[in-house]
């Protein structure tokens, strides 16, 4: 006991790190896709809603009152994630991010009710957070910056932010007892429908001015947002256009040394983006999976929430704690029965030395396919994408290698390549590992041309 006291206080001496580093820790959630219409009743082919019993032939039910991996969120999905949250509350959570995408695609076109929605939804998290500030950016799912809409976040955000958002639906929060700048984007207005409006324009614009204040200003920056740059093997609709990515990652590039990191959801997966800059490693973005269940035919996920480690003088990211609720058992188990635990954390599971661009590219590199003893790793990766959801289809090399490619090629020309890259390596190493395939594939084609020209 007593040498592990010489040993630590040895290491702060010659580190600083004790006397400097503030620890605090910060939640990020995103996708919550709250269904208002949801019923355990309801039918998975028509989103887990109320038929009307005459069509009822062939119904296949919903799994449960905490939801069904084909369908949105239930109300109580959702209030069981809002209780975990403050169970694990400690004294140092500093703010919370709310990546977007707060009420299902299919509840209601009508305005007025996605509004309603979403004020439960604020209500809720004002309940959780009763002493802490959430600052919501928004999805493609959520309605465009208004009055309302300013109005109801308007206990979140300082003055000058409720400007911009109201307009725009972006901003940027100072902290004042740190060097850490927040950086909200509404990346909607990076989408292809977007692209030349007016707002879209005036976000680039701000956005650059505000990377280099902060740079002028020594801040270390997060960039908060719904759609991450890049690819995915999950369809990524409704994301950044080709221009506005390439641009995105050209702004990351400039600015990588004050960029303490990137937040993004949208994706309802969990996993990670490397961005390079001359094939150096210099800037991450971590994507946290959906509170919402998902499938669609690439798989299905678990509900996730996330909590972050930080400095929170430096703003550098420690580590992260991912929870999960195993969606199945917690229907089985029925009310009350919602058990989120922790899933993971972020170093320990991967063996990372700290969290950092650098490290990240290490870990993207063993999970290229061709490198046969790191399988067990990329399996970890897979569990870890799918929240822990048992993947009924297993992913195969060429799918191994997709993942890859999201992770590492964020252009998308290069991820193209990369992809097209990876099937041509693996055909050509299934055709060395059988000779004879080709040679009578070459003798029916002379054969077929000899044909031909008789
Ligand atoms: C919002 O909350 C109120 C009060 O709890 C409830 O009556 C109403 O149904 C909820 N509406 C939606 C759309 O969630
Ligand atoms: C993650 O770390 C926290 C504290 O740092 C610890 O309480 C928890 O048990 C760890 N969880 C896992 C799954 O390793
Ligand atoms: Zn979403």
């Amino acid at each position: 006991m007593k040498i592990a006291n010489v040993v630590l206080s040895l290491a702060c001496v010659i580190s600083f790190s004790c006397t400097h580093a503030k620890i605090g820790y910060f939640w990020h959630i995103t996708d919550f896709h709250y269904d208002p219409l949801y019923t355990p009743q309801g039918d998975t082919r028509r989103f887990c809603r109320r038929i009307d019993e005459r069509s009822s032939s062939g119904h296949h039910q919903a799994l449960g009152r905490f939801g069904d991996y084909s369908c949105d969120s239930s109300l109580e999905l959702i209030e069981s994630a809002a209780k975990y949250m403050r169970t694990r509350h400690s004294e140092n959570v500093e703010f919370v991010l709310w990546t977007g995408d707060i009420i299902a695609a299919q509840y209601s076109g009508n305005e007025d009710d996605r509004y309603r929605a979403i004020r439960n939804m604020t209500e809720l998290l004002s309940r959780t957070f009763s002493s802490h500030f959430v600052f919501p950016v928004l999805g493609h799912l959520d309605p465009s910056p208004s009055e309302s809409l300013t109005n109801l976040w308007m206990h979140w955000l300082p003055l000058e932010a409720l400007q911009t958002f109201k307009i725009g639906g972006y901003y940027t929060i100072e902290q004042s007892h740190s060097k850490l700048r927040i950086v909200a984007l509404n990346t909607n207005l990076f989408g292809i429908r977007e692209v030349n409006s007016v707002p879209a324009k005036a976000q680039w614009e701000w956005l650059d001015a505000v990377l280099d204040k902060a740079q002028a200003n020594k801040e270390m920056v997060y960039i908060v947002g719904h759609a991450a740059p890049g690819t995915d093997l999950r369809p990524t609709y409704n994301a950044l256009s080709v221009d506005a990515n390439a641009k995105y990652l050209r702004m990351v590039r400039r600015h990588a040394k004050i960029i303490a990191g990137q937040f993004f959801g949208h994706l309802h997966a969990d996993t990670f983006r490397v961005i390079y800059d001359k094939d150096q490693p210099v800037s991450w973005a971590l994507l946290a999976p959906s509170v919402s269940p998902h499938h669609d035919p690439a798989g299905s996920s678990n509900p996730g929430l996330r909590l972050y480690k930080f400095d929170s003088d430096t703003g550098k990211v420690l580590d992260y704690t991912q929870y999960y609720l195993d969606l199945a058992a917690a229907n089985r188990a029925g009310s009350g029965g919602a058990e989120w635990i922790a899933e993971y954390n972020l170093t320990q599971y991967y063996g990372l030395r700290d969290v950092s661009a650098e490290s990240l590219h290490n870990l993207a590199d063993k999970l290229r396919i061709g490198v046969p003893q790191e399988t067990a790793m990329f399996n970890k990766y897979l569990r870890a994408y799918n929240v822990k959801q048992e993947s009924t289809d297993n992913c195969d090399g060429a799918c191994a290698h997709q993942h890859f490619c999201a992770i590492t090629c964020l252009e998308h020309v290069a991820y193209r390549q990369c992809v097209e890259a990876a099937a041509s390596a693996l055909a050509a190493s299934a055709q060395s590992s059988e000779v004879v395939t080709p040679m009578i594939n070459m003798l029916s084609i002379l054969v077929m041309i000899l044909v031909i020209l008789l």
